[in-house]
């Protein structure tokens, strides 16, 4: 199948490794151009390079609002038009209601709430001269079902699929697209340090864990840059207001 993405370019944040970068190699593969961002130059710099001349980079922290911008006026300056964003910023801080203060409500509604809202904001005008845009917002299954230890993330992502959900009423007939992708447990660095701090610590809490996915393993990022890249892709272009788990089956629930 030509996902027909050859030569279209995207917006993927968050992408020096893990799920980002997941989907930033997927896009690539199919011969797309992809700017990606994160907070730290030198592995964004590495990860820009292994993707080769199709990928650029910029520095940007996506919870700081002057860096939203300026990673917006980064990619004017490199494309007339985006024909896609894949919205994805690091995970909030783990903890229990006890545990979380104001503080960390506050850094956490920047980082998970208020980035894919500015960046949505500062990217509408370019994926409006697209002739096949759209935006995927990366939750977790967390808006299905609640993470234990995860209180910030199970709070503040269901707002994300909600302000999805509304703008695919209102973007829609704008030919705007706008998806939410909710990913499982992916083997990457965010699940690793999740893992060795569990109560369970490292391989117990692993197992602990692909104990309970019908799959019998962990996703990996390839995986999940594939049906992200089919869902930013013209072929899914019916496909608009949707969530998609990509768990293998670690969701219980009948919808
Ligand atoms: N992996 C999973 O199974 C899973 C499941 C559900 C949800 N999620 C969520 O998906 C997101 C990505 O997870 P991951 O597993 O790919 O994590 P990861 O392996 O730790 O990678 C995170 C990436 O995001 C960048 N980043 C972090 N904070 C950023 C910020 N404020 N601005 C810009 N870039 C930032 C990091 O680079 P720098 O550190 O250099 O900025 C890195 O490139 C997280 O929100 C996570 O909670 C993951």
């Amino acid at each position: 199948m030509n996902l027909q993405l050859e030569d279209r370019t995207f917006l993927v944040t968050a992408a020096s490794r893990g799920l980002g970068f997941g989907v930033a190699k997927a896009l690539v593969g199919e011969k797309a151009n992809v700017i990606i961002c994160g907070r730290s130059k030198k592995p964004l710099k590495d990860a820009a390079s292994s993707l080769g001349t199709r990928c650029q980079y910029f520095v940007a922290d996506v919870a700081t609002p002057a860096d939203v911008t300026a990673l917006l006026n980064f990619t004017r300056e490199q494309t007339s038009k985006l024909d896609g964003l894949f919205v994805n910023a690091g995970g909030p801080a783990p903890g229990t209601f006890t545990e979380i203060s104001d503080d960390d409500w506050s850094k956490a509604i920047d980082l998970t709430l208020m980035s894919a809202i500015r960046l949505t904001r500062e990217a509408i005008p370019l994926l409006k001269k697209s002739d096949a845009p759209s935006i995927l917002y990366s939750t977790s299954i967390s808006v299905k079902q609640p993470i234990p230890n995860l209180l910030l993330s199970n709070s503040l992502r269901p707002a994300v699929i909600g302000m999805m959900r509304t703008l695919s009423e209102e973007l829609g007939p704008d030919g705007i697209r706008t998806n939410a992708i909710c990913p499982g447990y992916i083997h990457t660095e965010r699940v690793r340090q999740l893992m060795s701090t569990a109560k369970s610590k490292g391989d117990a809490a692993e197992e602990a864990i692909v104990a309970r996915i019908p799959l019998g393993r962990m996703g990996t990022p390839d995986e999940f840059g594939r049906v992200c890249a089919f869902l930013l892709s013209p072929l899914a272009s019916y496909v608009h207001g949707a969530l998609l788990l990509v768990d293998g089956g670690l969701f219980k629930g009948m919808m």
